[in-house]
């Protein structure tokens, strides 16, 4: 059944641009081979928005958003408010704005490994073998969000979790488990904080509402080293804002690149689809940053849309450019591609393939 969706699109700043450019190349072949509508709204976000109205996330953007079936972000941030402590107006404070005002509280990052990547990564392939998992990171609350306090002397970030807000993403993330291997991860500091004390009741209290489910603890530092002993053991984790974010880019380079982790955010609105990579200022405007963890959003996108041979089709086409070593420079050394060029590529393969070699009658 064709379908209508409007998306809104925030380039961003850095590689944000080219990247997003791809992943509408690739939306735009889906459309049109499975006769779908996708409109693309594009709104400003981030340092970009900062330069042309002095505003991180224009009220504009969270109308878009708002109004929108689905939100695909590129990447944001520059260098130039990085080595500045003092800068009142910082591009980070858009996409944070964007995520509580949207409700996005529950950001999912899938990691999977491709065969014919696996070389790249600095982890033996044997320790790769069976790695398959997804982190379900809190992404509205916590350390991020508490009273913030400032001067001279001294800073404090007040990190608060409410029961609530632990009970909606360990409820998503138990349910993901039961569709996975029924494993669940609490990564945690319950030896140390408070906070995580209040996580682990809550996930114990929720335990006996998933029977299949298998839940195990661990605290940060002993997670961040079996990440990198023996990852294979993780199906899904669940954790707070700040150690979701330093676990998911340590788990990131096991596959061998951080340019493949894609992302989404859920709220109860739409949702948002964005690589885990950052803006890469010294690649900008090079066309060689690698848009696959951009597509692979799109990908998460169409799943959620109900497009399952969609999404199928988009995955099928990615893993064929990887096995056909058509890669950007980050992973592969000689004859590499451009970034519009494995768009092109992957754009290319969904439009030659007919829906008939999946199986799919439209
Ligand atoms: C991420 C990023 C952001 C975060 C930054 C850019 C604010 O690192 O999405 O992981 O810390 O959440
Ligand atoms: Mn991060």
């Amino acid at each position: 059944m064709s379908k209508l969706q409007n998306i809104t699109v925030l380039k961003g700043d850095g590689i944000g641009p080219e990247v997003v450019n791809q992943a509408i190349k690739v939306l735009h072949a889906i459309a049109e081979k499975y006769a779908h509508t996708f409109t693309f709204d594009e709104q400003l976000i981030g340092a970009s928005a900062i330069d042309q109205t002095g505003n991180p996330l224009p009220d504009h953007t969270i109308e878009s958003c708002k109004s929108a079936d689905a939100i695909l972000l590129g990447a944001i941030g520059d260098p130039k408010y990085d080595n500045d402590p003092n800068a009142t107006v910082r591009p980070e404070q858009g996409l944070l704005k964007l995520r509580k005002t949207l409700g996005l509280f529950a950001n999912i990052r899938p990691v999977r490994i491709f065969d014919n990547l696996k070389h790249l990564s600095v982890l033996k392939p044997e320790v790769l073998q069976n790695v398959d998992m997804v982190i379900y990171r809190e992404l509205t609350g916590g350390i991020y969000f508490g009273k913030k306090e400032k001067n001279e002397e001294q800073a404090s970030d007040l990190c608060h979790y409410h029961r609530f807000e632990i009970e909606r993403i360990a409820k998503l993330a138990f349910e993901e488990a039961t569709k996975r291997r029924n494993k669940l991860c609490l990564i945690d500091k319950a030896n140390v904080l408070d906070t995580s004390r209040l996580w682990r009741d809550v996930v114990q209290q929720m335990s006996p509402s998933y029977p299949s489910v298998e839940v195990n603890y661990l605290f940060i530092d002993n997670a961040a080293m079996q990440m990198i002993l023996n990852p294979s053991q993780f199906d899904v984790i669940v954790t707070s804002n700040m150690f979701g974010d330093i676990i998911s880019d340590e788990a990131s380079v096991l596959g061998g690149s951080l340019g493949l982790l894609p992302s989404s955010s859920a709220g109860t609105e739409a949702r948002l689809y964005e690589p885990v990579h950052g803006s890469f200022p010294q690649a900008t405007g090079k066309n060689i940053a690698n848009p696959l963890a951009t597509i692979l959003s799109i990908e998460m996108m169409l799943r959620d849309f109900g497009l399952i041979e969609e999404a199928d089709d988009v995955l099928n086409s990615v893993t064929y450019c990887i096995d056909q070593n058509l890669l950007t420079i980050d992973l592969i050394k000689e004859n590499a591609l451009l970034c519009s060029e494995v768009g092109d590529q992957i754009t290319n393969r969904i439009s030659s393939k007919t829906s008939k070699d999946y199986g799919v009658l439209i």
